[in-house]
């Protein structure tokens, strides 16, 4: 539903594009700069907003370090709303929600009675070693050794999964 807007204003500009006669140049210019208020993917200066709202150590995080990491986890999760489970679960709106959470996945036994709510603490254990965190999970990802690596990638998953500091 979000990329209604988007939708519309290409639309718009195809339609301003196909009826402007050729001698308008000045409507043509004025029309290939719509501004779309509700793209559904944040601007770089509107993702470092949202990451200096986060409590420390997060609001200094290294995004672009934290997106190259997210490689470690990409053969696995989708982040994006509405993503497809993979191996592992879409993690979008992970933050704040249940552990073993997503309607539409098949976790461990040992996940789905975990009990806790995902945060910033919760996943820097699990990213340090997920077997040592929790035995019995079937995510079989080594761990993320590097405390700041893993502060850069939390706060990354933060961004992109639509976390809004409380
Ligand atoms: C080899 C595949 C694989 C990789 C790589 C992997 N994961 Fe997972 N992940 C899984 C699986 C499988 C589960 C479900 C675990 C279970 O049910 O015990 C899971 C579960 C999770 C969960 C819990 C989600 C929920 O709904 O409770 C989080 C958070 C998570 N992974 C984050 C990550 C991050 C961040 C990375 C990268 C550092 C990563 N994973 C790398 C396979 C993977």
């Amino acid at each position: 539903m979000r990329l209604g807007p988007i939708l519309a204003a290409t639309a718009l500009a195809a339609l301003a594009a196909a009826c402007s006669p050729s001698q308008d140049k000045s409507a043509d210019a004025g029309s290939a700069t719509p501004t779309a208020p509700a793209a559904p993917e944040a601007s770089d200066a509107e993702k470092q907003a949202i990451l200096a709202s986060y409590p420390a150590p997060y609001n200094a995080a290294d995004l672009a370090n934290g997106k190259s990491k997210f490689a470690l986890c990409q053969s696995c999760h989708t982040i994006t709303p509405g993503g497809a489970n993979m191996t592992g679960p879409n993690l979008h709106g992970v933050f704040g929600k249940k552990s073993a959470g997503h309607p539409d996945y098949k976790y461990s036994d040992a996940l789905k009675n975990a009990g806790f709510t995902w945060d910033a603490d919760h996943l820097n254990q699990w990213l340090e070693k997920p077997q040592t965190f929790l035995p019995g999970t079937k995510m079989t990802f080594a761990g993320l050794k590097d405390a700041k690596d893993r502060t850069d990638l939390i706060a990354y998953l933060m961004v992109e999964t639509g976390h809004k500091a409380q």
